[in-house]
């Protein structure tokens, strides 16, 4: 999609990701209006997209995309021409607790938001386009060979990864049923600024700094494969204007780390900033219970978006990781505000 003047509607533009990709539109693109979309689960923070508040092309809605009619009515309003989607549920952990708020979120909520576009453009979709975020947890659990690609056979094991599965079948067969214009692309897991501590990366960077116990479920020789954020934000930029309408993209990094290994790096990495002795931030870890269902390794076959599209990222993963041990320990009170309330209690129910 590369016509000017667009209006995009961003969905989970406060979360994680949502946010990095949010900042990259607004930026780069002053001619279109960009609107931001997000419930302010708490995975959405508004502190994290402060910085856009002031530029002209930037629209904030507070909205839930479980709510049909609601979105319905946004859509007729605006009559967006593109939309973005990334708000989701999307911790397994919690899915592994709470499952209904994931099929009702990432499966309702995307067929809902389906619906609201196919009904403002009264499915006349010339020069329009819904591009999809998924990841690759769709694809299941590999053994200690093979990568993900475009073809691999959806296997899902969390309701988290079921959920995101579903969404992405509903939203080809809209392509397929209604000649709705889409776009999927399914990422590996991602780090960077702004990730929420429950995920591995800021949950155990957080726990460093405070000498508590670094949880590692099971025996930690687990794999996944990782991406920085500002890299997935320049892929979805690439695939969403130079993308092929229908087609799927996977995008990783080429870039594997059991659990365990990557724990360590980030202990050595903080012994370091923190000034602390060698070898002293490795005695936090703590074996703890496994996930249910845990899936044994992730890994992404890039290749396509690379050769079709000349995406690759920008950083290495030390490159990355370093820079995001920067922006936690330089932003002690984001971390500190998303830690405090409703994260202590969820802590304890997780970890103790
Ligand atoms: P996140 O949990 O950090 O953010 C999700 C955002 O969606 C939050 O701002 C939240 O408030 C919003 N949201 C949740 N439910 C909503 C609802 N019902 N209505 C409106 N807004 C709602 O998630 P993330 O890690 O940034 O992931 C973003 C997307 O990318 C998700 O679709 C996820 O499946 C996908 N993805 C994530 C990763 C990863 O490693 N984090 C990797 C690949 C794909
Ligand atoms: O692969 C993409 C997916 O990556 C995204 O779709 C998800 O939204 C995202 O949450 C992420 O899922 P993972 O389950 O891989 O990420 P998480 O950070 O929760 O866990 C990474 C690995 O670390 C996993 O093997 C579980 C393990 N882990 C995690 C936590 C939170 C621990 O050992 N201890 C922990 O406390």
């Amino acid at each position: 999609m590369s016509e000017k003047n667009k209006s995009i509607l961003i969905t989970g533009g406060a979360g994680f990701i949502g946010s990095h990709v949010v900042r990259l539109f607004v930026n780069k693109y002053p001619e279109y209006q960009i609107y931001n979309l997000d419930a302010l689960t708490y995975a959405g923070n508004l502190e994290n997209i402060k910085d856009l508040e002031s530029q002209k092309n930037y629209h904030f809605i507070k909205a839930d995309i479980k709510e049909g009619d609601v979105m319905h009515e946004l859509f007729l309003e605006h009559r967006f021409d593109a939309v973005i989607h990334l708000a989701a549920e999307s911790h397994v952990d919690r899915s592994i607790t709470n499952p209904n708020d994931f099929i009702e979120t990432n499966v309702l909520g995307t067929a809902n938001l389906l619906n609201a576009f196919r009904a403002a453009h009264e499915n006349s979709f010339e020069g329009k386009l819904f591009y999809h975020v998924s990841t690759d947890e769709v694809y299941g659990s590999l053994g200690k060979t093979g990568l993900f690609t475009e073809t691999t056979s959806y296997d899902p094991q969390s309701p988290y990864a079921s959920s995101k599965a579903a969404s992405d079948h509903i939203v080809r067969a809209y392509g397929n049923t209604y000649g709705l214009p889409f776009v999927i692309s399914n990422c590996s897991n991602n780090y960077g600024a702004n990730q929420f501590p429950e995920k591995l990366i800021p949950l155990f960077i957080n726990n460093i700094k405070k000498s508590m116990p670094l949880p590692v479920y099971g025996d930690g020789n687990y794999t996944r494969d990782w991406l920085f954020v500002e890299d997935h934000a320049t892929a979805i930029d690439t695939i969403f204007h130079e993308g092929t309408l229908g087609e799927t993209y996977n995008i990783g990094g080429f870039n594997e780390w059991t659990n365990l290994n990557l724990i360590k790096l980030l202990c050595q990495l903080m012994d370091q900033k923190l000034g602390r002795d060698k070898g002293s931030s490795e005695q936090l870890i703590t074996y703890v219970k496994d996930r249910a269902g845990h899936d044994r390794r992730y890994a992404i076959d890039a290749d396509k978006i690379n050769r079709n599209l000349g995406w690759k990222p920008s950083v290495t993963f030390e490159e990355g990781l370093e820079k995001t041990l920067d922006w936690y320990l330089a932003n002690e009170n984001w971390l500190d505000n998303v830690t405090s309330g409703a994260y202590q209690t969820y802590y304890k129910k997780m970890y103790s």
